[in-house]
């Protein structure tokens, strides 16, 4: 039998097809509590979207350990091999709004939420090893040349490409971009990275420097301009429906999770600077060693409950676990970013919710009140210290300490001697197949011969000219034949 009907304080609900108005042919009755709850709430239910990733996709899984790398870290869901830990995944593009299509040449998010028994460990990734920019205090300009121009109300091939103009170290990341694995086929058929150097400690207090991959079982497929530009029309939720039609159909991805593993001695003189995000460390300086597998076998029961409202943040560490000094990381994690972020648009509460909450441990804290507060603490003290068995803390660091020496100030990023902002980028493009080559030359040609401007065409050929004669050489030559066929 059907439940009955009820207003949000339930009571039971008479009519849910016709207004109530002053006789047949009268004005609606301001008494209509069920009319006018019911529009006033529909006015209120969209949130501000994330500023970025704002369009994405999740589901909930878990992690198991299938190797042994406790001597490495002490956080306890890596501690054993067998051992799982229940997880949920959000997957995203970067630059479009909410309602934005899928399949599009973008970066794509990778953010793990770990819900360990020592708390949630947030790895908030992409599908990309590296990154556009080294410090943060660029972000907000490059998001801002990447998405709508404030005049024409569009992606602007002029913005994103006078952005890139002034940013050098862009190269690297751009090759891989506008690369065959540019366009995911779906979220499925992707690899993620934690993309940062973070920092793993042991029982022993002994840390090392390590870079996450996760590796797709799926195999990688992606799609070319042409493809994604019909995929595009036809679908512009191609991922979204990928992911949920392959977990309803019991097809459950996974991705096998490597690391690399440095020790904290060798930064220092290692040929490039670990904590730069534009760069690699290639694998045959640190070889990829396994740690499990992350497998995703649920989807979220209510899209935006789950999905919508789920929060990462790179601050959430457990212990083991901990930051490195790199400056794009140290800018995501401070409040002025995710945390930040997310108070604003969820609200102060928004780690109570269940998607956030912790699963394998509980929350307890001081924190109390502000909007939407459960307080789950209920009457326990909101001090401490207090008489009254409250929480305490452990005196236990969550990682090692970072030595430290030199002034306050702005510095750029320090460079270790094999490193400018193009070699990396030069390396990737060697790497290529002929076939590779060509249609990277023709994905980024296609989109640099739009620019308007000369000067900013020129600077951006002389960045892929420094990473290989031969990559600007023939972007050269290509964006000249495109534009010339354009004023034809
Ligand atoms: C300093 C540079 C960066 C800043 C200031 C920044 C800031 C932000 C902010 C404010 C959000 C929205 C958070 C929310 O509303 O929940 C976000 C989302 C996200 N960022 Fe960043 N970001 C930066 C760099 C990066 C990098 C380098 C990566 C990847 C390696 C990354 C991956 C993500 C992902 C995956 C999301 C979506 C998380 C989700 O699914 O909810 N971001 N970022």
């Amino acid at each position: 039998m059907s439940k009955t009907l009820t207003t949000e304080s339930g009571a039971p609900v008479a009519d849910n097809q016709n207004s109530a108005s002053a006789g047949e042919y009268g004005p609606l009755l301001l008494q209509d509590q069920h009319l006018l709850e019911k529009l006033a709430r529909f006015n209120r239910e969209r949130i501000p979207e994330r500023v970025v990733h704002a369009r994405g996709s999740g589901a909930y899984g878990y992690f198991e350990v299938t190797d042994e790398v406790s001597k490495y870290t002490r956080a306890a869901f890596l501690s054993e091999v067998g051992k799982r830990t229940e997880l949920f995944l959000r997957f995203s593009t970067v630059a479009g709004n909410l309602g934005a299509g899928d399949a599009v040449r973008d970066p794509r998010g990778f953010a793990v939420k770990f819900y360990t028994e020592e708390g949630n460990y947030d790895l908030v990734g992409n599908n990309t090893p590296v990154f556009f920019i080294k410090d943060p205090i660029k972000f907000p300009d490059f998001i801002h040349s990447q998405k709508r121009d404030p005049y024409t109300g569009v992606q602007e091939a002029d913005n994103v490409w006078d952005f890139w103009a002034h940013s050098p170290a862009s190269t690297h990341q751009i090759t891989w971009l506008f690369g065959d694995r540019g366009i995911p086929a779906s979220y499925r058929h992707m690899n993620g990275y934690g993309s940062h150097t973070y920092q793993w400690v042991n029982a022993e207090g002994e840390a090392y420097w390590v870079k996450y991959h996760f590796k797709t079982n799926q195999g990688i497929r992606s799609l070319d301009g042409d493809q994604a530009a019909e995929v595009l029309g036809a679908d512009a939720d191609s991922h979204q429906r990928d992911l949920h039609q392959a977990i309803e159909r019991g097809v459950f991805p996974s991705w096998t999770l490597y690391v690399q593993l440095m020790p904290v001695a060798e930064a220092a003189d290692y040929r490039f600077n670990p904590f730069d995000l534009t760069k690699v460390w290639p694998h045959a300086d640190y070889p990829l060693v396994k740690v499990g597998r992350l497998v995703l076998n649920r989807n979220p029961e209510n899209v935006f409950a789950e999905v919508e409202q789920s929060a990462f943040s790179p601050n959430n560490f457990v212990p083991g676990i901990g930051p490195s000094p790199d400056k794009m990381l140290q800018g995501r994690r401070r409040l002025f970013a995710y945390a930040d972020a997310q108070r604003y648009r969820l609200g102060v509460n928004h780690t109570q919710l269940p998607v956030n909450a912790p699963r394998a441990t509980e929350a307890n804290n001081y924190g109390r009140d502000g909007h939407n507060a459960l307080n789950p603490a209920g009457r326990g003290k909101n001090y401490e210290p207090n008489s009254y068995d409250g929480p305490v803390q452990t005196d236990g660091a969550l990682a090692a300490p970072l030595k430290l020496d030199g002034h306050t100030g702005t510095y750029t990023t320090p460079a270790h001697t094999k490193d400018d902002d193009f070699f990396q980028a030069g390396e990737l493009y060697r790497l290529m197949s002929e076939g590779e080559k060509t249609r990277l030359i023709n994905n980024i040609a296609g989109s640099l011969s739009q620019v308007a401007r000369d000067d900013v065409v020129e600077k951006n050929l002389a960045h892929f000219h420094a990473a290989d004669e031969e990559y600007g050489a023939r972007l050269e030559a290509a964006v000249a034949r495109l534009r010339a066929g354009d004023e034809g």
